[in-house]
């Protein structure tokens, strides 16, 4: 059995950030642009939309910043390991440009931010890599450094790398970034509530539509603006085929204390296994991140077994000490590696989208969000075409095979017998699927196990104590409610099967 590394399940971010407490909508409101989602991609584009005179409402189905932004590592970068080439082999050098020009006017519109709203988010500048330990990544990183150069970008190539352990060589990008990602978008909240716009949190959106105006429904009251964005991670609506388009990929970070003198950089690593590596110092401690571990959800896996892997990494690799905290979280990826942004469907008018983001949220989110925010207020957007969310999707045959080899139904197929204290299982309750979860004193709790986005079975997370969706990417907690879409209803509370008692 994979020893248990310790530490707290949450990530560091939310560990160390004070909790919001923006109201929950409770009325009717009306405002030029309504946002569906408190998130980076949210909150910067609705930011930006007031400072050019709109009016927003931000609705955060449970607090600020509490989804994927608040499990970033944290980097602030237009350097993705590498992006460079891979984009320009797929789409041509131009489109490989326009994703570099983004991302680095994203970084450039973060470090702005921070400085205009004085938010206290521990930003500092700093060099990025990506470090080679083999030959053949050598060249890769060779190869990525003088392409991106050749796209304007600050790139290097260097054989000087700041890591404790021996590597090659790798690609360098200057002037970029780390910052406490939850502080970030409290500061950003802040900025975005007041003066006729809102941000409203624990209010799940129930339903929108699109129209002059659009409504956005929730439990509370209705939001009626002009323009409506979704920027919820997985979209929201069943609008735009989504589903057909992305997938949802986990990665795991672990947080350990640092016990070696901060590096003062960040890095990926071009050889698998991806490692991710960030050190940060939050309230007087130094910690590094190690993040990888990645898989399509569907692949499923010892979770236990992932976080000692990059427990033992940090420590064996990094020297660091004990791992004070671990989580993990899910992106969205598209099929042919660019973020979607722009109306949701070719038929809308008023609805917009943002979403994958290739597990570079900070910049790409940022970039999706300045870019929603010229198109809504008539201007034109240099990048817009490159991420626009009506491009025709590849043919099948140029789809990774990753993506076709979905077999979501097998996944989370009812087990028998009922889980010991801490873990949860899928068991057979008259031919339907219950999902059963043994709190650690014991008490069971069963809820359906059928997902209440296309029905697909959940699986227990065990790391996690979630209910996840293997087919795209829905997490609900123990008790069935929605984590993370695009379900948007709870798993309903269900009888445990071979007794008369409803779920607790
Ligand atoms: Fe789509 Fe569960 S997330 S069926």
């Amino acid at each position: 059995m994979t020893e248990h590394i310790g530490g707290r399940p949450i990530s560091l971010w939310l560990a160390t950030a004070g909790q919001t407490g923006y109201p929950s909508l409770a009325a009717d409101v009306e405002v030029d642009v309504a946002v569906i989602g408190g998130g980076i991609a949210g909150l910067t584009a609705a930011l930006a939309l007031k400072r050019g005179g709109l009016t927003v409402a931000v609705l955060e189905a449970a607090r600020v910043g509490t989804g994927v932004t608040g499990h970033t590592t944290g980097k602030v970068t237009s350097l993705h390991r590498l992006a460079y080439a891979e984009l320009a082999e797929r789409h041509g050098a131009s489109t490989a440009r326009s994703y570099g020009e983004a991302n680095q006017a994203a970084l450039e519109h973060i470090a702005r931010t921070v400085s205009e709203e004085n938010i206290d988010c521990s930003f500092r500048r700093v060099p990025n890599y990506t470090y080679a330990e083999s030959q053949d990544a050598a060249d890769l990183v060779r190869t990525e450094a003088e392409l991106a150069a050749r796209l304007g970008l600050p790139s290097s190539f260097t054989t000087d790398v700041p890591l404790p352990f021996p590597v090659r060589a790798a690609v360098r990008f200057d002037g970029q970034a780390r910052l406490h990602a939850l502080k970030y978008l409290q500061g950003l909240a802040a900025a975005v509530d007041g003066d006729g716009s809102f941000v409203f949190e624990e209010s799940r959106v129930s339903g929108l539509r699109d129209g002059a105006p659009g409504v956005v429904d929730t439990e509370g009251g209705a939001v009626r603006a002009h323009d409506i964005i979704v920027a919820t991670n997985v979209p929201f609506g069943d609008e735009g085929s989504f589903e057909t388009r992305c997938y949802p990929h986990r990665s795991y970070i672990v947080a350990s204390r640092a016990q070696l003198p901060t590096m003062d950089a960040t890095f990926i690593s071009a050889d698998e296994p991806l490692r991710s590596i960030l050190t940060i110092d939050v309230e007087g401690t130094s910690y590094v991140l190690t993040g990888g571990e990645g898989h399509r959800v569907t692949d499923g896996g010892d979770s236990a077994e992932r976080y000692a892997r990059l427990a033992a990494f940090s420590r064996d690799r990094l020297g660091a000490g004990n791992a004070e905290f671990r989580w993990s979280t899910q992106d969205i990826m598209t099929v042919d590696g660019l973020p979607y942004v722009g109306r949701m469907s070719s038929g809308g008018k008023h609805v917009h989208v943002i979403t994958g983001l290739r597990k570079w949220g900070l910049t790409n989110g940022t970039a999706a969000a300045l870019i929603l925010a010229d198109t809504l207020s008539g201007r034109r957007n240099p990048w817009a075409a490159v991420f626009d969310s009506n491009r025709p999707t590849p043919p099948r045959a140029e789809i990774p095979a990753l993506l076709q080899e979905t077999k979501p139904q097998e996944a989370g197929k009812p087990a028998p017998g009922l889980p010991a204290p801490g873990e949860g299982t899928v068991v057979d309750a008259g031919g339907e699927p219950v999902a059963v979860y043994a709190h650690p004193d014991g008490k069971l709790q069963a809820v359906s196990a059928v997902c209440t986005h296309l029905g697909c079975t959940v699986g227990f997370n065990a790391e996690d104590a979630t209910w996840d969706c293997p087919c795209h990417g829905s997490r609900f907690a123990t008790d069935g409610t929605v984590i993370q879409g695009p379900a948007t209803a709870n798993l309903q509370s269900k009888l445990l099967p071979g007794s008369a008692k409803t779920g607790t």
